[in-house]
């Protein structure tokens, strides 16, 4: 059975919206960026990243990129997108960054066209979630294909405790645990309508992350301020979990 995922003019419309708002996100991602710096010191005390090569799948409009361009990280980042790598482009160009990009194009998470085992470290915030289970399992396996041995994937990702899936389990996909079909369209692109959306168990992470020699997530919690909240559907705040994923294959 096909389920609605939110396609490439979904993601098109949403930004479109967001950059006549000047609302997309142009600061990085702190647990990941937080998480891949532990790793860039611990690997590589000498403070040399020049010849280290990260990927985001699903790069937005490039902030987590730029965040390692700046540590002299090489980068490249693949999205569906056009609208949104055409501003990603411009944002590192404007920044000084041309020449660590290495590939910057339109391709999907399930089908990136790099090597096998061309990148050290892998950035994925909120992308794979909004996949079917298919292309979920295969996003991952091109996260194994893409990253070096002892490369890192760092991920930022939906928990099943989020009290969105806590309040509507009950609705779970029974063809996939976990995943709830949230009313898809809307002006704005708020969790609360991206449609098919995937929260991640323990036991999942475990499962796509399978042969890695780390796999380890921590849980961040906090809640939404009441007007926010109230500008998605919700009386009251509801109280969101996320997954910081830090794994090394
Ligand atoms: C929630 S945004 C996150 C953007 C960026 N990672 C950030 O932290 O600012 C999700 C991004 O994934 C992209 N995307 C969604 N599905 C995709 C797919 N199948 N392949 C590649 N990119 C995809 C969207 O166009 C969007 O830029």
């Amino acid at each position: 059975m096909e389920y609605a995922k939110p396609p490439k003019d979904v993601w098109e419309a949403s930004f479109k919206e967001q950059i006549a708002k000047g609302a997309y996100n142009t600061s990085p991602v702190e647990s990941l960026v937080r998480t891949a710096a532990y790793h860039m010191r611990d690997r590589h005390p000498d403070g040399d990243y020049s010849k280290l090569h990260f990927l985001e799948m699903g790069c937005g409009a490039g902030p987590n990129l730029k965040w390692a361009a700046e540590k002299g990280v090489n980068i490249s980042g693949v999205d569906i997108s056009t609208t949104v790598l055409e501003l990603c482009r411009r944002n590192l160009v404007a920044a000084g960054f041309e020449k660590k990009i290495v590939k910057l194009v339109e391709a999907s998470v399930t089908d990136v066209p790099l090597p096998d085992a061309s990148v050290d470290g892998i950035f994925e915030s909120c992308v794979f979630q909004h996949l079917d289970k298919k292309d979920r399992v295969k996003a991952f396996s091109e996260v194994r294909r893409l990253l070096k041995p002892g490369g890192a994937f760092f991920g930022n990702m939906l928990d099943s405790r989020h009290e969105v899936y806590q309040m509507n389990k009950d609705k779970t996909l029974p063809s996939d645990p976990g995943t709830l079909l949230l009313e898809q369209g809307g002006a704005s692109f708020y969790l609360t309508n991206q449609g098919l959306t995937h929260f991640y168990s323990r036991e999942d992470l475990d499962e796509l992350l399978k042969g890695f020699s780390v796999i380890d997530p921590s849980q961040t919690i906090y809640y939404l301020p009441k007007f926010e909240a109230a500008k998605r559907g919700y009386k009251e705040p509801y109280m969101q979990s996320m997954w910081t994923v830090y794994a090394v294959k």
